[in-house]
């Protein structure tokens, strides 16, 4: 037990950013090294790079198992995760990107453990969204920006403003309904491409992103139309953009009841922005 080791125990959830090399916070950084215990689910050169922080940590990685039901995994990670705080350990989990940012395990860790009785803090990091932000140029503030699970997203009857940005995550998983698998079905893709065309013209770009994540690497940015996202190649590590199409309208409803004439509106940045003036 380290010198920081605390009769009652604590958790604290880090995330490592999506690029090891730079993604780290200070904060991340002074939590891993001061934890008694560490676990993590990253692996590879993120996982060396956290050894050098803290040496004794654990990968979660033997969670995981094909055939496996993803959701068995994380609560066996859940178990792990939370086991030492019962000796009194502060324990650190660490997770890529922003821990709370599709990240199951992480949420139910921080509440499981809060709900024992337990100090239990979430520390943000750098997600696959912030990075899409900066490569592909978005500001949520110029059209508004929505965000959906991809699988979530085509099974409800969702409400969407197409005139808004539109991120969905994990394609895939698309089809993987067992939840065992890590590949996707290109039906239920096609199907989502379908679903997308009631909204959007056929040939709407989707932008197939993937941030780099090695200082070497480059961002995949591949733009495919709607009617051809079937064809598409995902990987785990892919996320899908949609642009707005189109421009939203004001509510005349809503500038009748404060009054406002739509003439009199002085536009922000972003609206001029958006209106290309
Ligand atoms: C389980 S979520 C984890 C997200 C992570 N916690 C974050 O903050 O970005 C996995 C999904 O994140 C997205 N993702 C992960 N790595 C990515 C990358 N390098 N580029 C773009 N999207 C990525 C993909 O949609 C992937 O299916």
């Amino acid at each position: 037990m380290s010198e920081n080791a605390t009769s009652i125990g604590r958790l604290s959830v880090v995330g490592t950013g999506i690029r090891p090399g730079g993604h780290l916070t200070r904060e991340t950084q002074h939590v891993i090294a001061a934890a008694d215990r560490v676990f993590t689910v990253v692996d590879g050169l993120t996982l060396e790079r956290l050894r050098e922080i803290n040496a004794g940590i654990e990968s979660l990685q033997d969670s995981y198992a094909v055939g496996r039901q993803r959701d068995d995994s994380y609560a066996e990670m859940v178990r792990r995760i939370l086991a030492p705080l019962e000796e009194g350990r502060h324990v650190c989990a660490a997770f890529y990107g922003h821990p709370g940012v599709f990240v199951w395990p992480a949420h139910e860790a921080v509440r499981q453990a809060r709900a024992a009785g337990y100090r239990a803090v979430m520390y943000p990091g750098i997600s696959a969204e912030d990075c899409l932000f900066a490569d592909l140029g978005l500001d949520p503030a110029v059209h508004g920006c929505q965000s959906f699970e991809a699988t979530d997203f085509l099974l409800h009857a969702r409400r969407f403003d197409p005139t808004a940005a539109l991120i969905l995550w994990q394609p895939i998983t698309l089809g993987d309904l067992g939840r065992k698998a890590f590949e996707h079905d290109p039906e239920w893709v096609r199907v989502l491409a379908e679903v997308l065309g009631e909204t959007y013209p056929a040939e709407h770009p989707v932008t197939i992103y993937e941030a780099a994540v090695f200082p070497l690497d480059e961002a995949r940015i591949e733009p495919v139309p709607l009617n051809r996202l079937h064809e598409a190649r995902f990987t785990q590590a892919s996320t899908l953009y949609l642009p707005p199409a189109g421009a939203p309208e004001l509510s005349a409803e809503r500038l009748e009841r404060l009054g406002v004439r739509a003439s009199d509106l002085v536009l922000g940045a972003y609206q001029q922005y958006r209106r290309g003036n």
